[in-house]
Formats: structure tokens, sequence, C-alpha cells
């Protein structure tokens, strides 16, 4: 069964912090994708402080999640968090960089769903690294593919960082687009969503 709670303060009071979670609009469709395809497992890179994990087992009967983060005090507070609403059970979160990660300690693969929301310079690696540990009609999901809308008009970014990053994210999302083992469904809900499935 699940408990809807919606950690309407967690959210805020990140937002009021500067911890970058997941848009509300977002979370709520990366639960409908997970409702949708009776999902009863999801791998998240990068946890924060557990504000989407919370809301993913809360939202979605029987769902585990195994989520990892890079940050030890985000992770310390979600550890926090997660033990606080007494869910231990269904969220096991590891401090590790995803992209050295053991993924012989992951504990619920494969999964229905992959979720990618940590570093966006790398989400081509972290694709890479964890595409195969989901199940085969399973799903990805990518956050941030707009960011800020500024993928849509790289040119005019004025601070060179910046620029780097979103040429990163837009080199991402040409190559997954035109991959010839996915289809891409792009929602632009949050910052930009992609929904990415194997083809058949
Ligand atoms: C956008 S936040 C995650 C928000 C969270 N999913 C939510 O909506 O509540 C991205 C997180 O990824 C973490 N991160 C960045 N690079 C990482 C890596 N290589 N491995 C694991 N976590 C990473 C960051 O420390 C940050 O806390």
């Amino acid at each position: 069964m699940v408990r809807l709670i919606d950690f309407e303060h967690i959210e805020q009071d990140a937002l009021k912090r500067n911890i970058p979670i997941m848009q509300k609009e977002g979370i709520l469709f990366l639960i409908s994708q997970l409702i949708e395809m009776k999902a009863t497992s999801c791998l998240e890179i990068g946890s924060a402080i557990g504000y989407s994990s919370m809301m993913m087992v809360t939202h979605v009967d029987d769902l585990k999640v195994d989520t990892i983060e890079l940050n030890e005090e985000r992770y310390q507070e979600a550890v926090s968090n997660i033990h606080k609403y007494h869910l231990d059970s269904q969220i096991s979160i590891f401090l590790d960089d995803a992209l050295t990660f053991d993924t012989a300690k992951l504990h619920h693969d494969p999964y229905d769903c992959l979720f990618i929301d940590a570093a966006k310079a790398q989400y081509q690696k972290f694709f890479e690294k964890y595409v195969p540990f989901v199940k085969q009609n399973g799903i990805i999901i990518v956050d941030n593919l707009d960011f800020h809308g500024m993928i849509f008009d790289i040119d005019h970014i004025k601070n060179r960082n910046t620029k780097q990053l979103v040429k990163k994210i837009k080199r991402f999302k040409d190559w997954i687009f035109n991959h010839e083992d996915y289809d891409v469904d792009y929602y632009p809900i949050g910052d930009g969503i992609c929904v990415i499935r194997r083809k058949d």
C-alpha cells in the first residue's frame, strides 16, 4: 500500500538552500510512468537529500529504489530523511561516485526504470554504465535536458563553463535521439524529460 506523502516541507527547504531537486511536475510525471508500467524497481543516479526517491516509493505500490549519491553531506541528510519516514526497507542509498560505483552492490537489478538525475555533463557515461541493468522492456528517464531553455540558444550563452555544459547536454541529446538501438520520447515537462526505450 502506498502512503501519499508529498514532502512539501522538504521540497521547500531544498529550494531555499539551493539544493537541486526535481521539479514537482517532473516527479509527478516520473511517478505516473512508474505506475503505468507497474514498476517494482528503480535505480536512481543522484539522490541529493532523498526527495525524489521518497516521492517514488510513497506513490508507487511495491516499488523499491536503489539510489547513488556522491556528496557526503547530502547523502547523510537523505539517510536521515529516509529513516525519519520509515522508508529504509524501500530505499537503499549508496554514498559513492556512480561512475566508479561497484555495481555488484546493487540490490534490485534488473530494474524496470533507470532514472538519471546527476552531473549533466556525464549523462552519456551514466547511461552506458547502467543501461545493462535495465530490463529489456524497461525505461530510462533523463531529466534536465533543456537546461532552462539554454539548449535552444547556445550561441548566446556568455558564461564559458555554462556554455560547455550546455554543449555536453546537447551532445547527449543528439546522441540518444539518433541512436539506432533506442526510441526516445521527449516531454517539455519541468526542464525537459526524455523517456528512452530499447527498440524491439
Ligand atoms: C539534481 S540532484 C538530484 C535530485 C534528486 N534526484 C531529487 O530530485 O530529489 C543531482 C545530485 O547528483 C549528485 N551527483 C553528481 N555527480 C554524481 C555522481 N558521479 N555520482 C553520484 N551522484 C552524483 C549531486 O551531488 C547531486 O546531489
